[in-house]
């Protein structure tokens, strides 16, 4: 038997409900942000993320799906949205337009090849947000409240939002000259990967997994005492909207992101889930106003995040939050093949005038049938036996409360408007 690749999953039944419940969410939530879907491709030129993702960090060093394509070109699944949406950004020459900033979202597959385990897969979904053309603090913290509500939409509890700052360029370099000096004298204690950041990009140690428990990590020293004047007034001021939105947070040195691109705001966003491991880190973003010009666009600032689907479901899961999916209005019960016709009608009917309606295939008795529409989780019962059909009276039975009512075929749509809108 075939079987799926390693670290991907299918996707059916509550789960599939569940998706679509939350996307619906998500849609809903960004209409009242005024942010603008966006889509690109899953896959794009290889060199993108190599120089958007940056070289030295995992995703683009160990973990992307490369492919050379039948024009011998080098292309990458996308491992992450940011880059190509910056791509589309630059390309179709987005930052001309007036209506600045342009706050984007987008929602679709990822690739990685990691590790697979619970909350990391291979092929995973992300909701994120990119706004380009503001260095504004209230932005960061717009983008920073964004998953914060969501997940107060969601009912998910115990929520932690740890941010901190990379500060600029200046700061940068001040910061990894110190960081050099730090650990040259513990070099020969670091993993082989740490040794190659320690040349190439030492930020990087701070993010090992192998690593992260010795000594000399926890008394690095912390990007935050390194910030410029320009970049410390920046973060004071995330912090004040922050507070203005009712968001508590907590600055943690620790959270550096595991991406190259970022400059002053980065942030994550925790659930506090026990035995949840790294599937606690539900979403993360930040600043990163250098990559529009890394990426060959005019100097453009911006902020953004993603969050893991997965990861978010899986934590709803945990919590025993029961999302108020939507089930079906409507089963039909034809009693025998006589009523067939006419119910089959009244099915399309229904469908066409709103009502999520279903009806037996598979000539079921009318015990297998009530039984059916409990599985469906039916709201209405409509059964057509010979009376039904001869008068033209319908009898509805209300799945929920087992009350039977008797309504003419041309009163039917007014009276389960009405019955729906009291539910
Ligand atoms: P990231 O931290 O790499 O950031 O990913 C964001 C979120 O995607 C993570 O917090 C996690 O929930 C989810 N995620 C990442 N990898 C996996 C995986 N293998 N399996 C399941 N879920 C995963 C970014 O991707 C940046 N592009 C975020 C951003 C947007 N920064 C600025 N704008």
């Amino acid at each position: 038997m075939i079987q799926k690749p390693k670290g991907t999953y299918d996707v059916f039944g509550s789960y599939g409900k569940n998706i679509k419940y939350v996307e619906k969410i998500i849609e809903a939530l960004m209409q009242k942000y005024n942010y603008e879907y966006v889509r690109t491709p899953i896959f794009e030129s290889s060199n993108l993320f190599h120089r958007g993702v940056g070289e030295t960090s995992d995703i683009v060093s160990k973990e992307t799906y490369d492919f050379i394509d039948r024009g011998d070109r080098n292309m990458t699944l996308r491992p992450e949205g940011t880059a190509g949406v910056v791509r589309s950004y630059i390309e179709n020459k987005r930052y001309g337009e007036a209506s600045c900033p342009i706050k984007n979202w987008y929602y679709g597959p990822m690739y990685r090849y990691e590790r697979p385990q619970s909350g990391r897969f291979r092929e995973f979904y992300q909701f994120g947000v990119e706004v380009f053309g503001s260095s504004s603090p209230m932005l960061d913290a717009e983008v920073i409240s964004i998953p914060v509500n969501l997940y107060r939409i969601l009912g998910l509890k115990g929520i932690k939002v740890k941010i901190n700052s990379l500060g600029d360029t200046e700061t940068r370099n001040n910061y990894k000259e110190a960081l050099l000096n730090h650990f040259k004298p513990y070099l020969d204690t670091l993993c082989s990967d740490c040794k190659e950041r320690y040349l190439k990009n030492p930020l990087r140690i701070l993010d090992c997994k192998v690593d992260h428990d010795l000594e000399c990590m926890k008394t690095a020293p912390k990007i935050i005492d390194y910030l410029t004047e320009e970049s410390r007034k920046h973060f004071d001021k995330v912090q004040e909207y922050l507070s203005l939105l009712g968001i508590d947070y907590e600055v943690d040195p620790n959270v550096v992101r595991g991406l190259d691109y970022y400059t002053n705001t980065v942030f994550e966003v925790e659930a506090d889930i026990k035995d949840f491991g790294s599937n606690n880190v539900l979403c993360g973003g930040g600043r990163y106003d250098k990559l529009v010009e890394i990426l060959d666009g005019p100097e453009t600032k911006a902020v953004g995040f993603a969050l893991g689907f997965e990861r978010l479901l899986n934590a709803l899961e945990k919590e025993e939050i029961k999302l108020d999916v939507d089930t079906l209005d409507i089963y039909i019960i034809p009693m025998s093949e006589k009523e067939q016709a006419y119910s089959y009608t009244l099915c399309q009917d229904l469908r066409m005038n709103g009502f999520s309606t279903d009806i037996d295939y598979m000539n079921r008795n009318i015990k297998g049938n009530f039984k059916q529409a409990d599985r469906l989780e039916a709201k209405y019962i409509i059964i057509i036996g010979e009376e039904e059909l001869n008068n033209k009276v319908l009898t509805i039975k209300d799945n929920r409360d087992k009350k039977e009512y008797k309504v003419k075929e041309e009163e039917l749509i007014e009276f389960l408007d009405e019955v729906m809108s009291e539910h």
